[in-house]
């Protein structure tokens, strides 16, 4: 079996990583090492990440990172079979730092350059742990995706229907800024849920009357906005009961949303593969403790097998991306320096 050893960088949002992934023929790959340089501090004070600044910190981290990863697997350019880049989507800066970087450690050790969609990056995540075959249903959830995949094959992916509008880690990121409670918002509101009582306040269930995969959660923030203001001029302000059952509300809401389609988009997968489906999530809100669990029991209803890859793969990093870049190297592609960022980039 042949053994690909890749290099892959990854800055297409707020997290500047490197890796090194290694594979012998079909089995589970390797991580040789995954280095990942966040970047949360920087654009704490905004509310947000700051595009320029975000593409600033890259360009000045990759090369560190390219570093500490190669060191941390023992292993020299020399030793590589390819450098896989992030070439889109994402903010335009940081995706051109990476590409620029990957080029010029191309240029000069003329090892092939392999462009990688970021997304494919993140369909892909489950089989660097586990042995997993095509065609498997993907949920991408983030604070900058949520969509439905089948995943075919390494690069062919069939969109079964997404947001659209915010991505679900958009909107736990909105409700804490609204309630005051530290960013990213997704730990915070999981924490305060767990003190609420979920019924208190009703929010929508946005286009569950709809039969398709499709899914909106801007309607959330809106309603609470209102349930705040209200509660402002009711009494004044927002006590700490208040705030845990708007956070648990709020949860709910996502929760019984993601449930219900992630059933519909399980339906739809497992016409083209009934013996032995396998759902498979990635994305920052995988950490979600009841949406894992409310994901699991629809799994588990339909006889699929639930697979959640562990946390520092779910989020940004640059093992998928190594790992995607492998795949379409083995596959006999590469691109050329003429590699372009794409902001935009559909699978
Ligand atoms: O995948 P990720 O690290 O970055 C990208 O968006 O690409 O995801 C970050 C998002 C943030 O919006 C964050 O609030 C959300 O994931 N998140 C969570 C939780 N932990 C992180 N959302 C809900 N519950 C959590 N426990
Ligand atoms: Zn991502």
């Amino acid at each position: 079996a042949t053994t690909l050893t890749i290099l892959g960088l990854e800055s297409s949002c707020d997290d500047t990583a490197a890796a090194v992934v290694r594979q012998s023929g079909d089995s589970v790959p390797e991580i040789l090492s995954s280095v990942v340089h966040g970047q949360t501090e920087l654009h704490s004070a905004y509310g947000g990440v700051v595009p320029e600044i975000a593409a600033r910190a890259h360009a000045e981290k990759l090369d560190l990172c390219v570093r500490q990863a190669l060191d941390a697997a023992a292993i020299s350019l020399s030793e590589l079979d390819a450098i896989a880049v992030t070439a889109g989507p994402g903010l335009i800066g940081g995706v051109m730092s990476g590409v620029m970087c990957a080029k010029g450690i191309a240029a000069a050790t003329g090892l092939p350059l392999i462009g990688v969609n970021h997304l494919a990056g993140h369909a892909l995540t489950p089989r660097l742990t586990d042995q997993i075959d095509y065609p498997y249903l993907m949920l991408l959830v983030s604070g900058g995706h949520c969509q439905y995949l089948i995943t075919q094959g390494p690069e062919t992916f069939t969109r079964l229907g997404g947001t659209i509008d915010d991505a679900p880690g958009e909107a736990f990121d909105k409700t804490a800024r609204l309630l005051g409670l530290p960013q990213p918002g997704g730990p915070s509101v999981e924490a305060e849920a767990r003190a609420g009582d979920p019924k208190r306040f009703r929010f929508p269930r946005p286009l569950l009357d709809r039969p398709d995969c499709n899914l909106s959660f801007s309607g959330l923030k809106t309603a609470l906005m209102r349930m705040r203001d209200q509660l402002v001029m009711d009494q004044g302000g927002l006590t700490r009961q208040d705030r845990a059952d708007l956070c648990a509300g709020f949860q709910a809401a996502v929760v019984d949303t993601l449930a219900e389609k992630t059933r519909r988009a399980l339906a739809i997968y497992m016409e083209q593969r009934p013996q032995h489906p396998v759902v498979a999530v990635a994305g920052g809100v995988a950490a979600n403790t009841a949406i894992r669990a409310a994901l699991e029991s629809v799994c588990a209803d339909q006889g699929a097998l639930f697979v959640a890859p562990p946390l520092n793969l779910c989020t940004d990093n640059a093992a998928m991306i190594a790992y995607a870049g492998l795949e379409r190297f083995r596959s006999g592609k590469v691109d050329g320096m003429d590699l372009s960022a794409r902001p935009r980039w559909p699978l």
